[in-house]
This record gives C-alpha cells, sequence and structure tokens, in this order.
C-alpha cells in the first residue's frame, strides 16, 4: 500500500524528533511491505524566515493532496516579538483551520518503566487510562475581534474573543461520547459554567449529546476542579472533553501522569481528512540541538497515525511495542530517567526503537 505523508518537522526540536517518525514509518513500510511517500513542507519560523509567513500557501497545498500530516512544533524566542498575526505559532493555528481540524485527541497512558520519574506517586497514577478531546478550531484562539486598542484618554486596553456555534461544539463532544462507547463508557465534559456564558451552552449541548449514548455516562467537571482532580485521582478520568484553551492546558498537566511531556501524541481529526499527527509538547528551545529531547511522543504520533488514518493496527501496534520494550530493557531519555541513571540521546533512542520494530520481525 502506498501512502502520502505530508510532513513539517517546524522549528527547534520539531526538527530532532521528526526524524524518528520518519525512521520508525520506514521500519513499518520494511517490515510490513507498504510504501510512504515524504513530501516536506515549512512552517513556523523556518517558514517565516525563508518565505516572510509562518505558512506558505505551498504547505497548505501539500497537506491537503495527503493522505496525513505529520507535524514537529513551532516556535522559538527568535520570533517571540514578532506581531501576533506573524508569529510561529499563527502557522500552526492556520494549518488546524484549514484543514478544518476540530478536534485533538491526546491519550494519556500509564507505562510502569517511566512510572518513577513521575511527580504523583506510583499507587496514584496506576493504570491510569484517559483521552483528553479538545477542541482545537474555536474558542479564544479565533474569536475575532483580537486586538489591542487605546482609549481617547491614552489608556491601552485589549480584547480576545470567546466565540462557539453550537454546531462546533456538537461536533466534538460527540465524538468524545463515540470514543467513550469504545472505552470504559464515561465521559467528563469540563467547563467553567458557573462563569461563563459559553460553558453554559457547552454543558447544555453535553446533555443534549448525552441523550444519543445512553451506554455513556455523562459528568460535568468545573475547570478548577479538574485541574486538581487529575492530580488527586487521575483514573477517575476516561475520556475528558473540553473547549480549545482548557484541553491545551488540562493536557500538559496530564502528560506528566506518564512521567514527561515528552511522552505525549496527539491526533487531530476533520470529517474527511487528512488527519494531522503531532505530539503535544513545543519546539523546547532550551534543549535543541543537544540531542536530549525525547523523540516517543513523535513516534506515537506516528503509531496513532498508522492505526487512525491507514487502519493499519497491527502495524501501529508494532511501533508502541517496540516503545515498551526500548523502555523496559532501561533505555531512557533524561526527561524519563531517575536522577544518576544512564541516559541515551535523541538520535540512539530513534536507532533502538527502530532496530526493534526490525528486529521483531525476525521472531514473528
Ligand atoms: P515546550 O513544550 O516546548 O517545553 C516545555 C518544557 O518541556 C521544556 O522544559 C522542554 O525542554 C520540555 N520538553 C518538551 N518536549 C520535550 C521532549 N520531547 N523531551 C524532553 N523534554 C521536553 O513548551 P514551551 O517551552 O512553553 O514553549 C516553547 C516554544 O514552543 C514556544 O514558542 C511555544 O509557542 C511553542 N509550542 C509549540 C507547540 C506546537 O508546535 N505544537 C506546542 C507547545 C509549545
Ligand atoms: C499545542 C500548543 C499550541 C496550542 C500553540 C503553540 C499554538 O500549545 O499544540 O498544545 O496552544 O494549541
Ligand atoms: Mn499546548
Amino acid at each position: 500500500m502506498k501512502k502520502r505523508i505530508a510532513v513539517l518537522p517546524g522549528d527547534g526540536i520539531g526538527k530532532e524528533v521528526t526524524k524518528g517518525a520518519i525512521n520508525v514509518l520506514q521500519a513499518v513500510g520494511e517490515r510490513f511491505g507498504h510504501q510512504f511517500e515524504f513530501t516536506y513542507g515549512s512552517i513556523g519560523g523556518g517558514a517565516i524566515d525563508a518565505h516572510g509567513t509562518p505558512l506558505p500557501e505551498e504547505t497548505i497545498e501539500v497537506c491537503k493532496k495527503s493522505d496525513a500530516v505529520l507535524l514537529g512544533a513551532v516556535g522559538g524566542p527568535k520570533w517571540e516579538t514578532l506581531p501576533g498575526h506573524l508569529r510561529p505559532e499563527k502557522g500552526l493555528l492556520r494549518i488546524r483551520k484549514e484543514l478544518n481540524l476540530y478536534a485533538n485527541l491526546r491519550p494519556v497512558s500509564y507505562y510502569s518503566s517511566t512510572a518513577a520519574t513521575s511527580p504523583l506517586r506510583q499507587e496514584v497514577i496506576e493504570g491510569a487510562d484517559m483521552l483528553v478531546v479538545r477542541e482545537l478550531t474555536g474558542g479564544l484562539y479565533f474569536g475575532k475581534p483580537s486586538e489591542r486598542s487605546t482609549a481617547e484618554n491614552g489608556e491601552d486596553s485589549v480584547v480576545d474573543t470567546l466565540f462557539y456555534k453550537k454546531s462546533e461544539m456538537e461536533r466534538v463532544i460527540r465524538l468524545a461520547f463515540q470514543l467513550a462507547e469504545k472505552r470504559d463508557k464515561k465521559v467528563t465534559s469540563v467547563d467553567k459554567a458557573n462563569v461563563l456564558e459559553s460553558s453554559r451552552m457547552w454543558r447544555e449541548t453535553a446533555e443534549e449529546i448525552a441523550k444519543e449514548h445512553p451506554a455513556v455516562k455523562l459528568e460535568h467537571m468545573l475547570v478548577d476542579n479538574a485541574a486538581m482532580q487529575l492530580i488527586r485521582n487521575p483514573k477517575q478520568f476516561d475520556v475528558l472533553v473540553t473547549e480549545n484553551l482548557f484541553g491545551d492546558i488540562l493536557s500538559d498537566e496530564a502528560s506528566v501522569l506518564t512521567g514527561s511531556l515528552g511522552m505525549l501524541p496527539s491526533a487531530s481529526i476533520s470529517e474527511n481528512g487528512p488527519y494531522l499527527y503531532e505530539p503535544i509538547h513545543g519546539s523546547a528551545p532550551d534543549i535543541e540541538g543537544k540531542n536530549i529531547a525525547n523523540p516517543i511522543a513523535m513516534i506515537l504520533s506516528a503509531a496513532m497515525m498508522l492505526r487512525t488514518s491507514f487502519n493499519l493496527d497491527k502495524e501501529a501496534a508494532a511501533v508502541e511495542n517496540a516503545v515498551k520494550q526500548v523502555l523496559e530493557s532501561g533505555s531512557k531519555t533524561s526527561d524519563i530517567a531517575l536522577p544518576g541513571q544512564k541516559t541515551i540521546g535523541t538520535a540512539e533512542m530513534i536507532e533502538e526503537i527502530k532496530a526493534t520494530i526490525l528486529d521483531n520481525q525476525a521472531v514473528m
């Protein structure tokens, strides 16, 4: 089978970890007899430097013509002082909008081999398994107006707008329920309905969609409480669905349950594809170029792509098992190692996972 994949490495460690996904997909292709064709596109700070825009039209075209998109990460100090519409992050927001990626799925899984580096005690996180479903193309990220102005008395003021259409809430909440049907049949809808009108509509919508899914239990939780409950008792969550900004914040928080932000993959879903796959972490300028970034979030994003876009279940499982096997063998990047433990670099981790995928071929 031949699949066309658009690859947007982006900035900072985005470029380093993207190599991991490509290497792993090549190993999967070799082992299972698939052909993956990679077309590279620029996005973020690198695209600003080369083309004067964080998302060139050509990149959008490449993505639209592909079966799936892989994205590293964008951003960095070099571009932080640019005006809002010219920042690297704007490129990421625009590609999400152009491809209509209305839902971002962020699975948080427990790994016994990295549990020791979680800030939480083992018994609190053991067996935790949740899916954060984040609305991705609405809310404060896209509402208009979003601008500064100066009043007659000379004082600066600013506005960002939280805008949602009912249909935008319905489709992402419906998807969360459909996914919960295949899991533990519980949806926690997170909002701030005690304050925000948008959250009151979100809560009503969740109640309506729940009627379509009688086998799934719906629970509402205020976002401040949810931030606390994630740390106090993460095992209570199955599917957590929430609007764009709350989902951004809560998923970074949830990522440390697995031991590190460098472990969490994601899939962004639209109605007709192509879907986009990216780690939830950013370009990590503090560790860029040091060969210490954990490539696993990106590699697991490629596994999500195999399963979700291409229906290649056994290939996705081969990648996930290789990751587990390598971690269990004791190989760790520094973010998931205990103090004093020996660590390996980004390139070595990629090589070990790739070799494990190919080695396992011999025993099958
Ligand atoms: P970040 O996610 O880049 O990093 C946060 C912390 O986690 C840093 O200490 C970093 O070293 C560490 N970290 C992140 N990924 C890691 C990995 N794979 N392995 C080991 N450690 C890892 O967030 P930030 O520092 O707040 O943001 C840096 C830049 O990235 C900003 O420009 C921001 O806008 C951008 N960003 C981009 C995306 C994206 O492209 N999807 C996501 C988040 C942040
Ligand atoms: C993420 C990032 C982005 C977001 C930024 C870089 C625009 O934090 O993918 O989680 O907030 O969506
Ligand atoms: Mn984020």
